[in-house]
């Protein structure tokens, strides 16, 4: 469902930082400003802001930043629209949500009803666990057997299936769910459609009787899995039978409900401690994570078994940038899963590994030691994934001059997947563990990195109208800011500068004369300024998001309107969202500035200055590069009469830089 432009503006209008943030926040006056314990990590003196006049939050300690939407999504764990309709409720905002078309009316009644399936079958099957014959004496008697404590089970609601060919199908077509959604939930299997015919049918059960339906879990407990919300929407079925002809467990079909690679189990009882812990454990099975839970470990999901997502990654990283996976202690497929990391490290996310002692999984060894022995093995055996795949793969490699190249490439491909400030302790272990040089070890790995870069490069998303790139979770823009930009800096003093001040209005000479040849004065707004003097020389923004910052601003000046930083604090892009919180709640201002020039007095002598001196800054960086460009030129020894035109350009640049350094002295000592 859409909802409409107006009402996202009226929500906005309407939500009050300061009053969104109580809901949650105890929050202090502090001049302007109001503070309080930061909500999202744990601290004992307040760091956490809240300005209510630029409508913003920002912690100081970890970081996190945004307007009132952003701390619902991110307090709450919503999506942007979930975030919306929230604020709306609480600020009464009736919000008219685009009419569904009839298609989408069907699939969200079939979503609703595969959940409500899906709900039943879990009580039934925890029904029969507490109150069948069968069910305490089989499946809560393994239960008990394995360790599990009650409590435990009752909050994962794991269950039991009877062992009976239709004992669910039966209850629950006597409880009137249909058939059709038992069907499509996986939970009965249907001999008259050919597909299922010759696919799952549970070896436990001999051959089909009079009925055409079975049901797919019968004489197995039962692990349901939970969506982020907490709603059940598949299941896993462990056998108690030991032989091995039978799968040890079985799962939900995929469904609409269901798509196994963007469902991590345990996600709903671990994401509030990933939070809090800024880490997420990663574990094999079902067992496992419910052994660390009862441990105390709670920070903790699986995979079940199979290698790790693009959707599953994502997922975690909605609540951290932390990851450490827990290998078993006898798994052959550490090897086969780097790959996988691969992945995980192209999100830019942190990932530790942590190997079990032989034999133990997760799950046996947090029942054989106490809660803090587990912990403190946890705290002293984690390793930076990096260390640890160079570790093993070079031990692999022995002496073997072939091999040992392919694990150097192998380590460089995974080094250059990280950003540069993450890559960054590595490189020394690294080199050392493989024993080549550290600055040819750099330079591989930067190749490695540009053309990593090359292959994805981003195209700015020019169909949108307001938003200026689209929030595409694809991009990494850590890793953007991070790739050489040598105009980093000069770039983002720009911006902030346009952010903080666009809307003041300053007076300036004209290019006009008047009859005695003064020039006139006019007056001009600071973005119209800097737009002014950046067209006139071409200058365009090599960091994207800053581009579409300035290009936006060029958009509405060409409309004669200047957006204050609202306008993008408020943005829907998440990234410009923070990146202007960022910007405006940033220490550095103009009253430092103004302590350095003491001879500057009125506040717009200070901004003029501030803003010609940010212009020229970035103007004189730009001729840097181009003369370092034709200096390379140069050096390739070009026919006579191009080294003439480049060394003739090259003197122009170097007079250019000239003055601008000029004028920027001028600026800092006037
Ligand atoms: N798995 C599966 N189908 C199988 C075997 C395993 O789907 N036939 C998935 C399950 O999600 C399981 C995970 O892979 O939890 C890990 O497998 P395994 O280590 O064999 O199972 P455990 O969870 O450790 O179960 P147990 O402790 O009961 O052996
Ligand atoms: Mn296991």
């Amino acid at each position: 469902m859409i909802i409409h432009k107006e009402d996202i503006d009226k929500i906005f209008d309407a939500a009050r930082i300061e009053e969104v943030v109580a809901d949650y926040v105890t929050l202090k006056k502090r001049g302007v400003n109001l503070i309080g314990l930061c909500p999202f990590h744990d601290e004992k003196t307040p760091s956490f802001y809240v300005s209510p006049a630029k409508g913003i939050y920002k912690c100081f300690g970890c970081g996190k930043g945004g307007n009132p939407v952003n701390f619902v999504m991110e307090k709450e764990q919503m999506s942007y629209p979930e975030a919306l309709r929230h604020l709306a409720r609480k600020y009464n905002i009736e919000i008219v949500e685009a009419e569904e078309t009839p298609e989408q009316k069907q699939s969200n009644n079939d979503r609703e009803s595969l959940f409500i399936v899906s709900s039943f079958a879990q009580k039934h099957f925890s029904e029969n666990l507490y109150n069948s014959d069968e069910g305490k004496s089989i499946g809560l008697g393994y239960f008990k057997e394995r360790g599990f404590r009650e409590d435990i089970v009752q909050k994962f609601q794991l269950g039991y299936s009877i062992n009976k060919r239709t004992e669910f199908t039966d209850a629950a077509l006597a409880g009137g769910y249909k058939f059709e959604y038992l069907v499509k939930s996986g939970l009965t299997i249907d001999f008259n459609k050919e597909e299922e015919k010759t696919t799952e049918e549970p070896t436990t059960i001999n051959h089909p009787a009079e009925k055409k339906y079975v049901d797919r879990f019968s004489g197995r407990v039962m692990f349901p899995v939970h969506n982020i919300g907490g709603r059940v929407i598949a299941f896993g079925g462990r056998t108690l039978r030991t032989d091995k002809k039978v799968a040890k467990y079985i799962n939900s079909p995929e469904m609409e409900i269901y798509h196994k690679s963007d469902v991590l189990y345990g996600i709903y009882f671990a994401k509030k401690e990933i939070i809090h812990q800024d880490n997420c454990f990663l574990v094999e099975g079902y067992t496992d994570v419910i052994s660390m839970h009862q441990s105390g470990i709670e920070n903790v999901v699986a995979s079940s078994g199979t290698s790790l997502t693009v959707g599953q990654i994502k997922l975690i990283r909605r609540f951290s940038n932390n990851i450490t996976i827990l290998y078993d202690g006898d798994n052959a497929g550490i090897k086969a899963s780097f790959r996988g990391i691969d992945l995980i490290l192209e999100e830019g996310m942190n990932v530790k590994v942590l190997l079990f002692p032989d034999g133990e999984d997760p799950d046996s060894y947090s029942k054989r030691v106490s809660s803090e022995e587990l912990k403190t093995f946890i705290k002293e055996n984690s390793k930076s994934f990096v260390q640890f795949k160079t570790k093993i793969l070079t031990t692999e490699a022995g002496n073997d001059p072939i091999k040992r190249t392919e694990v150097i490439n192998e380590i460089a491909d995974t080094l250059s997947i990280l950003s540069a400030i993450q890559r960054e302790p590595f490189v020394k272990i690294c080199s050392q563990e493989l024993n080549i040089d550290e600055q040819t070890l750099i330079n591989l790995v930067n190749k490695k990195h540009r053309t990593r870069f090359e292959k994805r490069k981003i195209e700015p998303n020019p169909t949108t109208e307001t938003p200026s790139i689209e929030t595409n979770e694809d991009i990494n823009v850590d890793d953007l800011r991070d790739l050489i930009n040598p105009c980093e800096h000069q770039e983002r003093d720009i911006i902030r500068l346009l952010i903080n001040y666009g809307t003041n209005i300053m007076q300036v000479d004209s290019d006009d004369a008047d009859e005695d040849g003064k020039p006139i004065q006019i007056d001009i707004s600071v973005a119209g300024l800097i737009i002014h003097e950046l067209q006139h020389d071409n200058i365009e923004f090599e960091n994207i998001l800053y581009k579409a910052i300035y290009d936006e601003y060029v958009v509405q000046l060409e409309k004669e309107n200047v957006p204050d930083y609202t306008f993008f604090t408020n943005h829907e892009n998440i990234e410009i969202c923070k990146l202007t919180v960022d910007l405006v709640s940033s220490p550095y201002t103009l009253s430092n500035w103004e302590q350095k020039s003491i001879f500057i007095t009125k506040e717009e002598d200070i901004l003029k200055s501030a803003l010609h001196k940010a212009v020229y800054a970035l103007k004189s960086r730009r001729i840097e590069m181009m003369i370092t460009d034709i200096q390379k030129q140069l050096k390739e020894n070009p026919p006579e009469e191009e080294t003439m035109t480049l060394i003739q350009t090259q003197h122009s640049l170097l007079e250019a830089k000239k003055t601008f350094n000029l004028l920027l002295g001028r600026i800092v000592v006037k």
